[in-house]
């Protein structure tokens, strides 16, 4: 394996807490890291550096752990910018948009969805993403997600399953069917291709004690678990994935001080996505209630078509500062080993040695200017591990 020194790095942030200056954002100035094709090999002050088979003098640049977006809905096809202009208009997202999606998925060849799921995954790539969510949720029948979660697995190893994303126009008079048809043969088809089962538990999808039904059976066929939650409401979302352990409830954005302490004394991490309250123009929720009640905050972008079509993490950053009320360090640290957290990784949103090679070589001399400069090309340069 060929060795590589990152030298002459002005601010090297590692999320490794018993690194430089010891805080959890684990910061050194003036240090040097070397890597191999897989993991981080050694990390110090620049003068202490070792010898390695290649130099990269990054030139006082900053160098942050790569971002792990742990929550994607990207394969989908069909365009619904139509939906975003409306709501710009003055009309409110109802969850409603999603059926359409479904309807043009289904009527798209996979390779289309191959090729149109590459150029978002290279977009958020290109924004520094080194590990990926991608979920299911856009066909809503046995063989429809059983493709979606196969093409998603062609780019993630993190697929979620999320057959109960909505209620199909064919089960609208049966809801109990389709919840019975997700729990028994789509389970069955997309098991073997998931890591993760989601539901989007909320107002206008699926009722809490829906989502339990289909959380525990896609436990029992060995999936671990998260969820959509109290996006649209405050509707028991939250408080069911604290019930079951849930690795991550995402959006969080109607929450009662009873869901934040609830959390606080769980392992769930919550999951913030501001792309969607931009998208939307809903009110954000505030990071700092999650975050002084002790609750693990991630953040993510929510790609998707209807109401986050967003392909960039730093700009997701900027938006949690701003209307999140996050300080910079708290965005880069859930946006990193917050998404890791979410996706119960040790190896990936940290550099320690050992860790994976996953890593942003900045245009600037802090990570700050990942939020400081929102949507500017403040990635110069990425390294990823090989998979
Ligand atoms: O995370 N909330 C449910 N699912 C998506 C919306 C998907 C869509 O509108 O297509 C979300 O916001
Ligand atoms: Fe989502």
């Amino acid at each position: 394996m060929t060795t590589r020194l990152l030298a002459n790095i002005g601010e090297l942030t590692t999320n490794d807490p018993t690194l430089g200056d010891q805080s959890v954002m684990g910061r050194l100035h003036h240090a040097a890291l070397v890597v191999d094709e897989r993991r981080v090999l050694w990390i110090g002050p620049d003068d202490d550096a070792p010898e390695a088979d290649e130099m990269i003098d990054v030139d006082g640049a900053a160098v942050v752990p790569g971002f792990v977006d742990s929550h994607t809905h990207l394969v989908f096809a069909g365009d619904r910018s139509d939906e975003f202009e409306a709501r710009m208009a003055g009309q409110s997202f109802d969850g409603g948009g999603i059926l359409r999606t479904v309807a043009a998925t289904r009527h798209a060849s996979r390779d289309d969805l191959r090729e149109t799921t590459a150029a978002r995954a290279r977009a958020l790539r290109a924004s520094g993403v080194t590990t990926l969510e991608i979920k299911s949720g856009y066909e809503l029948t046995v063989e429809g997600e059983g493709r979606l979660v196969e093409i998603a697995g062609e780019f993630s190893d993190e697929v979620t399953f999320l057959g109960a994303h909505v209620v199909p126009e064919e089960f609208a008079h049966d809801r109990d069917g389709y919840v019975d048809l997700v729990v028994g043969k789509m389970l069955a088809r997309c098991a073997p291709h998931a890591r993760w089962a989601d539901v989007f538990c909320d107002r206008g999808a699926f009722s809490v004690d829906e989502a339990r039904c289909v959380l525990l059976a896609a436990r029992e066929a060995g999936l671990e678990l998260r969820l959509h939650g109290n996006q649209l409401g405050d509707t028991g979302g939250v408080a069911l994935a604290v019930e079951l352990g849930a690795a991550s409830v995402d959006h969080c954005t109607h929450v009662s001080d009873a869901d934040v302490a609830a959390l606080g004394s769980s392992r769930t991490v919550a999951t913030l996505l501001p792309g969607a309250e931009f998208s939307t123009r809903s009110s954000y929720p505030s990071a700092r209630r999650f975050l002084d009640a002790g609750v693990t905050v991630a953040l993510a972008t929510d790609c998707n078509p209807g109401t986050s079509y967003v392909t960039n993490m730093a700009l997701v950053m900027a938006l949690a500062v701003r209307e999140m009320a996050m300080t910079v360090d708290e965005a880069l640290w859930a946006a990193t080993r917050g998404g890791a957290t979410a996706l119960r990784r040790d190896d990936v949103g940290r550099l320690s040695v050992g860790a994976r090679a996953d890593l942003l070589i900045l245009d600037g001399p802090r990570a700050a200017h990942l939020a400081y400069r929102p949507g500017g090309p403040v990635v110069s340069r990425t390294l990823r591990a090989a998979r």
